[in-house]
């Protein structure tokens, strides 16, 4: 479905990351104009170089979502490049490295990734949103997890707790936004194999790899675009009536009831 987002401003955090960079590569393929966000300026470049190279409007920001003035910053420097935005992809998060048990975590961890994870993710809807009143509308994609879904063997507390309160976030916010004609929505992906992951994956034993593949219905490792695709149906016009939704990417593993 080419121009899907043609004439659109898309913002996405963590847009240097593995699934962030899939996603702006994809919304850029569909027309959109592209704001990377991250905290990696290395990569940013790299992204912006790629994404250019292929013809794609796009724009890199150094910015840390933790940080609400850099956040503003980034924000106004977005709509003077590109143009206004009315989409908001905030994939900025993870468990950032932080360990898994609960023995092991310290408060440095546990700050870091509540507030990547939630307090970034509420500075970038709340510099973004007013951009969106006065375009008349707009798409928020929120970033969960299976890991907030359902109790993950990999991702600790900390994970857990930040990925289940984005979808408490995310249900507040497409309440008081919806009569702006602004629809918030979050993704919860399984295991997806970014590049950093796919060396973990591999790294495992045969059995431990069985493992995750008997715990998932569909029985595959799924391919990184079935994730990209359910996070533009949630940024684009097919689902103009659903909001405050969450939606499962996850093979089968976890069921809502
Ligand atoms: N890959 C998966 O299997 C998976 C599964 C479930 C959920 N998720 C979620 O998807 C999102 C993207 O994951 P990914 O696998 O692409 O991770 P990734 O580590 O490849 O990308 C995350 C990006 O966020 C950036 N970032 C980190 N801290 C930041 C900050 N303070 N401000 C701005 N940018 C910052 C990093 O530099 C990185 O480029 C995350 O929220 C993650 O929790 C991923």
């Amino acid at each position: 479905m080419p121009g899907r987002f043609t004439d659109r401003v898309a913002i996405i955090t963590g847009g240097a990351g593995g699934l962030g960079l899939a996603i702006a590569r994809a919304l850029g393929d569909e027309g959109g104009a592209v704001a990377i966000w991250d905290t990696n300026a290395e990569a940013i470049e790299q992204g912006v170089l790629e994404l250019t190279g292929a013809g794609l409007r796009t724009a890199g920001f150094s910015v840390d979502v933790r940080d609400r003035a850099s956040v503003a910053q980034a924000a106004a420097q977005t709509v003077e490049t590109l143009g206004i935005p009315t989409v908001l992809i905030a994939a900025a998060g993870g468990s950032l490295g932080t360990p898994r048990d609960i023995e092991d975590i310290t408060e440095a961890d546990l700050d870091l990734v509540i507030d990547v994870n939630i307090k970034g993710t509420y500075n970038c809807a709340a510099e973004v949103v007013p951009h969106m009143r006065d375009a008349g509308g707009g798409a928020i994609v929120t970033f969960s997890s299976i890991g907030g879904r359902s109790t993950s063997p990999v991702t600790g507390v900390p994970y857990a707790a930040a990925k289940a309160g984005i979808l408490g976030l995310t249900r507040r916010l497409a309440r008081e936004v919806g009569p702006d004609g602004i629809r918030v929505n979050a993704i919860a992906p399984g295991l997806f194999l970014t590049g950093r992951l796919q060396g973990m994956f591999d790294a495992m034993s045969d059995k431990d790899r069985n493992e995750v593949l008997d715990s998932i219905p569909l029985h595959r490792m799924p391919d990184l675009r079935e994730c990209v695709d359910p996070v533009l149906f949630l940024a684009g016009p097919e689902s103009s009536y659903i909001t405050g939704a969450v939606l499962d990417v996850n093979g089968g593993r976890f069921m809502a009831g």
